[in-house]
């Protein structure tokens, strides 16, 4: 059993789109990235990456490489995940806690777990996915926590 944590953090900025879990989200500002800036993606990426000791998002993706801007970050979980079964794991569960103040999303958790699920082969029920504001400290930008686990594939 293997188990990984990532965590990114991204500036929100007027104008910009806002992305999670590969969901566009509503909202007045969104992340200074250089790629599509899906904090949960990216934090879910390394928390796959750190299961199977494989380095970091920035490792595989440079973000000095023209060919990562504005790259879907779908991409980047899709990679994770090849990897994690080629080193001979299967993501078996997630959980990630994003911390944002505006907007709301408790009415997009459900599209975002299946989109997440989606993309990791696994149902929504083992998506876990928590919301909380950082009580004003930090309105300027996005948090996310994530973990993963993996079983070895002779053990399913
Ligand atoms: O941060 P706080 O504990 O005040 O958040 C209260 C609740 O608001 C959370 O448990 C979550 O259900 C919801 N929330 C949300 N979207 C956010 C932040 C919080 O739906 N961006
Ligand atoms: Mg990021």
């Amino acid at each position: 059993m293997r188990i990984g944590y990532g965590e990114d953090t991204h500036q929100l900025i007027e104008g910009r789109p806002l992305r999670l879990g590969g969901v566009a989200i509503p909202s007045e500002r969104g992340p200074l990235a250089h790629s599509d800036g899906d904090a949960l993606l990216h934090a879910l990426t390394d928390a796959l990456l750190a299961a199977i000791g494989e380095g970091d998002i920035g490792a595989l993706f440079p973000d000095d490489d023209p060919e990562n801007k504005n790259r879907p970050s779908r991409d980047f979980l899709r990679a994770a995940r090849e990897r994690a079964e080629a080193a001979g794991y299967r993501v078996i569960q997630v959980s990630a806690a994003v911390i944002l103040d505006r907007p709301k999303l408790g009415p997009y958790r459900d599209s975002i777990r299946a989109s997440i699920a989606e993309l990791l082969g696994i149902s929504p029920d083992r998506v876990g996915l928590t919301f909380k504001t950082s009580e004003g400290l930090a309105l300027e930008h996005i948090q996310v926590r994530a973990v993963a686990l993996l079983l070895p594939l002779d053990q399913l």
